[in-house]
Order: C-alpha cells, then sequence, then structure tokens
C-alpha cells in the first residue's frame, strides 16, 4: 500500500531500516511547516483513522516527529482520537499514573538496560498497541530499540531448526519471583501487592488464575509465579502470515528472579539462547528521541526494550487494545 496521506509527509530518521520492504519506524511529519501545532494535527489524524491505523500494521512502527505535542493531556488527545480501548498494565514494571490513558513508561533505574520484549508478552490479553511520547528526551543514550520479530524467528529457523522445532512442540515455562512490598529494597521490580493490585493473598491468587498463572507463596512473603506452557512463535491474522518470536525466553532465561525452560521442565540449550540473544540485537532498530515525538509500536509484530541513558529522560506510555 504505497498510498500516501496529503496531510502527513513521509519522513527520514537516523537508524530506520528497510525490512522486508517496509521502512521501520515510517516517519511521518507535519505536510507544512505551519501545521505542526497539536489541533492541526487531532484534525489529520481523525480523518485518516483508518489509513494510520494500517500503517501502523504494514510499517510495525509509526513516528509521528515535528509536531508541537508539549505534555501529557495533548498526548491523552492523540491517543483517544483513534477511539482504541485502553488496556491496562499488568507486570513487574514500577509505573506512575500520570493522566487519564497517560502512564510513565518503566521506572526503572535509568542505568539499567530494559530488556526487549512484547508488551505483556505472558499475559492471555496483550495490547496491540504500545505507544510512546517524549516529553524529555535523554541528553545521551535512552533510546527505545525495537526488533522485528518474525526476523528472529527467520533466523532462529536458519540456525537452529532442529531446536526451534522442539521448543515449539514442547512449550515454554516461566516463572519469575515477586518479593514482597514490604521487601522490595530495591528497584527490581514492584511488590506483587503493586503488580496485582491487593495485598490480600486469595485475591492476588484469583486474579493470577485469571491472568494464567499459578503461584507458590514464599517464607519471606514473596511469590513464585509459574507461568506455562507458553508458545514461541505466534502468527497473527493481516500480518503477511509472519511468524513472530513471541516468548520471553532470552528476558527471563537463568535471571536471579526469573526462570525460562520447556514446558516439560527441560533446560533450553544455553548456545541457543545466547545466540538468541545476538540475534535480536543484531536485528534491532533505534533512532534519537526528540522532544514532542509519538511512537506507535504494532506490538504483536515488535520487540521493544530501552537503552541505558543519562537523566533527564521523561518517556510516557499508553497501551491499547
Ligand atoms: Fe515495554
Amino acid at each position: 500500500m504505497e498510498y500516501s496521506c496529503k496531510d502527513l509527509k513521509v519522513g527520514k530518521c537516523e537508524g530506520e531500516k528497510l525490512v522486508d520492504g517496509e521502512t521501520m519506524p515510517l516517519v511521518l511529519q507535519p505536510s507544512e511547516p505551519n501545521k505542526n501545532d497539536i489541533e492541526s494535527l487531532l484534525l489529520t489524524l481523525r480523518n485518516n483513522k483508518d489509513w494510520f491505523d494500517q500503517m501502523i500494521t504494514k510499517n510495525s512502527a509509526v513516528l509521528l516527529r515535528g509536531f508541537d505535542v508539549k505534555n501529557a493531556e495533548d498526548f491523552n488527545e492523540i491517543i483517544e482520537t483513534f477511539g482504541w480501548e485502553d488496556i491496562r498494565y499488568v507486570g513487574p514494571a514500577p509505573r506512575t499514573h500520570v493522566y487519564k490513558r497517560v502512564w510513565t513508561a518503566n521506572e526503572g533505574p535509568l542505568s539499567e538496560f530494559i530488556y526487549y520484549h512484547h508488551e505483556m508478552v505472558l499475559i492471555k490479553e496483550c495490547p496491540k498497541k504500545v505507544i510512546l511520547f517524549c516529553e524529555t528526551p535523554p541528553p545521551e543514550g535512552g533510546e527505545t530499540p525495537f526488533v522485528p520479530s518474525f526476523r528472529v524467528t527467520e533466523r532462529m529457523l536458519e540456525e537452529f531448526p532442529e531446536e526451534v522445532k522442539m521448543i515449539e512442540e514442547k512449550g515454554l515455562k516461566y516463572s519469575f519471583t515477586a518479593l514482597s512490598k514490604n521487601n522490595t529494597g530495591s528497584m527490581r521490580g514492584r511488590g506483587w501487592e503493586d503488580a496485582f493490585g491487593t495485598s490480600d493473598r486469595e485475591e492476588a491468587e484469583r486474579r493470577a488464575k485469571a491472568l494464567g498463572m499459578d503461584m507458590e507463596w514464599l517464607e519471606d512473603g514473596g511469590v513464585k509465579t509459574i507461568l506455562g506452557p507458553r508458545p514461541l512463535t505466534r502468527v497473527f491474522e493481516g500480518r503477511k502470515g509472519r511468524r513472530m518470536w513471541f516468548n520471553t525466553m532470552v528476558g527471563m532465561h537463568g535471571k536471579e528472579l526469573s526462570s525460562a525452560t520447556m514446558a516439560d521442565g527441560s533446560e533450553i540449550p544455553i548456545n541457543v539462547v545466547k545466540r538468541c540473544e545476538e540475534i535480536i540485537e543484531e536485528e534491532s532498530i533505534q533512532f534519537k528521541w526528540e522532544k514532542g515525538d509519538v511512537l506507535f509500536f504494532d506490538n504483536m509484530a515488535l520487540l521493544h526494550g530501552r537503552r541505558p541513558s543519562l537523566p533527564p529522560r521523561r518517556v510516557l506510555v499508553a497501551t491499547c487494545k
């Protein structure tokens, strides 16, 4: 679909890549310099809603750049324009509510790399879209790199056809340990009370069940959540039959608070995990955040992460069904 919209101009950004014929991210700018105000942008989005939505699926990542998007209120207006339903975040990342549908992105220390993931990949219903807004670009680092997920599957199949087949057949099993709120000395993640939105153990168990998790309470007041079997790859409608690397094997394998094994408990060969980590990095795409950037991710198609940065950095997020 090479249709372009007359109200937006296709631009370029440093770091963009051509992947299987599509530019990632697709940069969209004001058609004329004086049309960069928020009202013009909202009108443009309202008039081109369906087209814009198709572009997100087609290019996997769309970057609105050069518009005067100032704050969480403006960002929220942009989100509301599309009419996509909100989806509440569930997971270990510390996040703060900012305004209506807008939250801070992961508030973990800026010095840490947040490893590549599909947002809420382990939850039954995960967001189709993850939308980010850059209020304060970091002085150095702090990119939000992303990876076309199907490329990881393709390359893993080239190098490890047997292993991929085996893991696919068996499925994956994950565990994640959430400490108790009273016990989290560091910013390693939130306590289970915050993660499940309750301090009541039975209620937390009910909520965990509803999300497809089992729980084991630990002596120190924390809890180990176990999930599985979960698939290695998935194919989603409308995405060219691409097989997405829809798992968090590398992110959770062999960590202090998490694990990933095959669903029957057998270990995933370490060379497979290590090489997969390299492939993900090799396939990653990144650009430098600019103030006012709004980035739309197709969460079904992309893994994303966060590189370490110097402060200050403020990127806000909204997640949609
Ligand atoms: Fe994320």
